[in-house]
């Protein structure tokens, strides 16, 4: 896979996407997007991948949208070109999991993408923020919704209402990210993170997956239904009786995915 504004390789059975836009910090043009979502695309398909890592530079996962390609737009310019939502919800709607491996910035539209994945772990550098308001604009990737269901309410108006930004410590604390790594070690420690849920049996994390996000679409009774019933259903997998097996039988277990 060849792109101009990421690089997408595999690593074992990882798929990692790597944002190369660094003269303007990452900053997510249409072009970039629609490459992200070209990888994923490619990676999704791929059956020997079995999770993703989206990861940014030293200095920047990404620095928001662009701002100087939206600058002049009219309200029609951003109704018909769907500009900034258009494409972004691949990774949302992508099966298999994501991790964004974030060190530096990550603001607005690059808290956004974060946010979309799985995952966040977060390099002791990080710093997440929604400064749109500074702009005169609002997060229009999901700032507004997924924030506060990371971080509650109060925060999550905080941080989008005085733009200010939230170094990793705090984004940990408050549940935004499930790591906080030294940033020399961030790229290892997610790779590390994404093989090890790849070793498993790739149905069953991907029922994992849709039945954790269900927690955020349902009633807790609903979810729960769905839970049972996809519970029931790795029953008809070769992957739990060979897990299962390999418990009873002192052994790793041989996962063939099926
Ligand atoms: N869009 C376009 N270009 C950007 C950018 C962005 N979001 N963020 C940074 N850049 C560019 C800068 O224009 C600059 O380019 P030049 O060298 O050509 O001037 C280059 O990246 C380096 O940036 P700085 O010189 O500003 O670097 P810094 O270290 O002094 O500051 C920063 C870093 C605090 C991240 C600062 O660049 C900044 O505030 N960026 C904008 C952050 C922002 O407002 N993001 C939200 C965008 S709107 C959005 O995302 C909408 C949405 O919800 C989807």
């Amino acid at each position: 896979m060849s792109f101009e504004l990421i690089i997408a390789e595999k690593r074992g059975r990882v798929g990692l996407i790597t944002l190369n836009r660094p003269k303007a910090l990452n900053a997510l043009n249409d072009q970039v997007v629609d490459e992200i979502t070209a990888a994923l695309n490619d990676f999704e398909s791929d059956e020997g991948i079995g999770a993703i890592v989206i990861t940014g530079s030293e200095k920047a996962f990404a620095a928001g949208a662009d701002i100087g390609a939206m600058a002049t737009f009219s309200y029609m310019d951003a109704y018909k070109s769907e500009y900034i939502t258009r494409n972004w919800e691949r990774v949302k709607t992508c099966r298999k999991p994501v991790i964004a491996a974030v060190a530096g910035f990550a603001l607005g539209g690059g808290c956004e993408l974060a946010m979309m994945c799985d995952i966040i772990i977060a390099a002791d550098s990080a710093k997440f923020g929604q400064p749109e308001v500074k702009l005169g604009i609002l997060p229009g990737a999901g700032g507004t919704q997924r924030l506060p269901r990371a971080v509650g309410k109060a925060k999550a108006m905080d941080l989008c209402l005085s733009a200010r930004f939230m170094d990793a410590t705090e984004a940990e604390r408050a549940g935004l990210v499930s790591r906080v790594v030294p940033a020399d070690k961030l790229l290892d420690e997610a790779l590390a993170a994404a093989e090890t849920i790849a070793s498993f049996s790739l149905p069953v994390v991907m029922m994992i997956k849709e039945s954790v996000n269900r927690a955020f679409e349902s009633s807790l009774n609903e979810g729960l239904l769905f839970e049972r019933r996809v519970f029931h259903a790795a029953f008809a997998l070769n992957d739990q009786k060979e897990g299962m097996a390999a418990f009873v039988e002192k052994r790793k277990a041989n996962f063939t995915h099926d």
